[in-house]
């Protein structure tokens, strides 16, 4: 990442309209507000919802922490996503294996060299909630949303320390 680069993290889930819409805005958030200069998208493995905006409990409860994800919409991954992106983060262990399995195929499709995006979980830095997954909210009640967005913020304040860290040692060699 060059200063005039942005850094480039795309957060997913399965269905991509409840947890992964949750994180972009999230990380936005908290990136934004630290001026970090990231461009933040998010995605699902799976093409349930092709086109649909995020679930209206994710942006009910999302929108009483001040969180707006009503312009977004869903999208399945794919392939190109591992050239275009420098970060994939995966919501759970099931999605990190899905993510995992396409990008061999990316490798075998465009080359190890073109292959810009590092994978981790979404809580990989989380001290609250370390390595632990992002409990899928779709069939449970209002708690399971309010965790989404609890877990979601303590991430992201954690990767948002990442961040400020990498981006100053490009920084400094420089
Ligand atoms: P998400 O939640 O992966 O957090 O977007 C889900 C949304 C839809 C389905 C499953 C999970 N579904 O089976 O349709």
């Amino acid at each position: 990442m060059s200063s005039k680069t942005p850094y480039k993290v795309l957060c997913v889930c399965l269905g991509n309209i409840c947890r992964s819409p949750t994180a972009e805005v999230v990380l936005r958030h908290f990136c934004d507000k630290q001026q970090l200069n990231t461009i933040i998208d998010s995605a699902g493995t799976s093409n349930y919802h092709p086109g649909k905006a995020p679930d209206a409990r994710s942006q009910k409860h999302a929108l009483q922490r001040g969180y707006d994800l009503s312009s977004l919409r869903a999208r399945q991954l794919k392939l190109h996503d591992f050239i275009e992106f420098d970060l994939i983060l995966a919501m759970d262990h099931e999605n990190l294996s899905d993510i995992e399995t396409l990008l061999a195929q990316a490798h075998s499709e465009y080359g190890i060299s073109q292959i810009r995006a590092k994978i981790a979980l979404m809580s990989e830095y989380d001290q609250t909630y370390p390595k632990q997954a992002l409990p899928d909210p779709y069939y449970g009640g209002a708690d399971g949303f309010e965790r989404v967005l609890d877990q979601c913020e303590s991430s992201s304040l954690a990767w948002v320390g990442i961040f400020k860290q990498q981006f100053k040692q490009q920084i400094d060699v420089k």
